[in-house]
């Protein structure tokens, strides 16, 4: 069976709604509205300061972001943040910043701090494999500290935090790379948010960054300029040459999202029922899948299990692929099966899926 984007199960860079392709597709060649290929518009040109405008407050409106907040398109992906960010707020403080290492992504975060000042990891899942997350009440922070740091959903490892923190008296910062845009999140209890776009937003390229002002104003400015982000904010992410193509598509995404899906509350309940189902045809063969996270810290947007020995798991993954479904692989570090559920894949897409698991399991 020949592959298609609606059976792309990637973990990142994800699958992208059809329309929105069929959209780029066009633009590829010309852009409807200006004639010219999208990859030969300039970043300087009011057809891109209009499409910048476009997608912030598309995001704006999604995301419900209060008014004392900015959002910033950079690039360097979530990575970078893992630098600008201690660079920013821990460099010269003499403060503490705490890391919550819950996984193979929020492990890197704190290796990069400590380059710019003492890093604490919190709370860490490491010795028993990353299977589990904190509750929010059972963290101990230094109230002085510059800030908390963690990732709200770890991709690699399939775990998701199924609320926000709240109470806690320090800044926080959250990289939400793989589930932003995925359901109804409340801007207002962060200080800090980013998340590249190559999951639920668009293709690789562009990083958005989601920064209260009362925040912000306190990021050191004598850095280099492409690693401050004053420079990024008051050149309105124009600094230098942006990423415009992704730029373009992730405005597409949040055309997408207002004018098919109407907003993060419908998306979420489709996530929720894909993964469910997802979820569900495993459960019922504990015998031959075996889950990575523990239950009540399981992410719906990537679904990591194991079958009983590597050949078996390349056997599944043959089969996937004669039967159309690809990216099931699981990330380099860990092995095994991953399923990621991204916004663009659909719900008969994940109920074909749900039977695949079903038809692998039954004699
Ligand atoms: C949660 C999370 N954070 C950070 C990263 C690193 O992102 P990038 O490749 O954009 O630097 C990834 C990559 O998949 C990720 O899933």
């Amino acid at each position: 069976m020949t592959l298609n984007n609606q059976r792309n199960f990637s973990a990142g860079p994800g699958a992208l709604p059809d329309s929105v392709l069929r959209q780029v597709q066009e633009a590829i060649l010309a852009l409807p509205e200006t004639g010219i290929s999208v990859l030969g518009m300039s970043h300087r040109s009011d057809w891109f300061e209009q499409q910048l405008n476009e997608a912030e407050n598309n995001l704006r409106s999604v995301l419900d972001i209060p008014k004392n907040y900015q959002i910033l398109f950079l690039q360097g992906g979530s990575s970078l943040q893992f630098s600008m960010i201690p660079m920013a707020f821990l460099r010269g403080t003499g403060k503490t910043a705490e890391y919550l290492e819950t996984g193979y992504w929020s492990s890197k975060a704190p290796k990069e701090a400590v380059h710019e000042g003492n890093a604490h990891i919190a709370w860490s899942d490491k010795v028993a494999g990353f299977r589990s997350l904190p509750d929010w009440g059972q963290l101990q922070l230094d109230p002085k500290a510059a800030y908390l740091h963690y990732v709200s959903n770890e991709t690699v490892e399939g775990l998701e935090f199924k609320s926000e923190p709240k109470d806690l008296s320090v800044p926080i910062i959250c990289d939400m790379s793989s589930n932003l845009l995925a359901r109804p999140v409340d801007i207002s209890r962060f200080d800090l948010i980013y998340a590249h776009a190559q999951k639920n937003l668009g293709p690789a390229g562009v990083t958005l960054v989601i920064v209260k002002d009362e925040f912000l104003a306190c990021a050191r400015n004598d850095l280099p300029s492409m690693l401050n982000y004053h420079t990024h904010l008051s050149a309105h992410s124009v600094y230098n040459t942006p990423c415009v193509f992704s730029i373009y598509v992730l405005n597409l995404v949040t055309q997408w999202m207002l004018r098919e899906v109407g907003g993060l509350i419908s998306m979420g309940e489709l996530n929720n029922k894909k993964a469910n189902l997802i979820y569900q045809a495993l459960d019922q063969f504990p015998e031959h899948y075996q889950l990575h996270a523990h239950p009540p810290n399981r992410s719906e947007m990537n679904v990591t299990f194991r079958l009983k020995s590597s050949l078996l798991e390349a056997d599944f993954l043959k089969n996937a692929r004669s039967s159309g479904f690809t990216g099931l692989e699981g990330h380099r570090s860990l092995g095994g099966i991953r399923i990621s559920l991204y916004n663009a894949i659909g719900l008969q897409a994940t109920q074909e899926l749900a039977q695949f698991l079903i038809s692998q399991a039954t004699p």
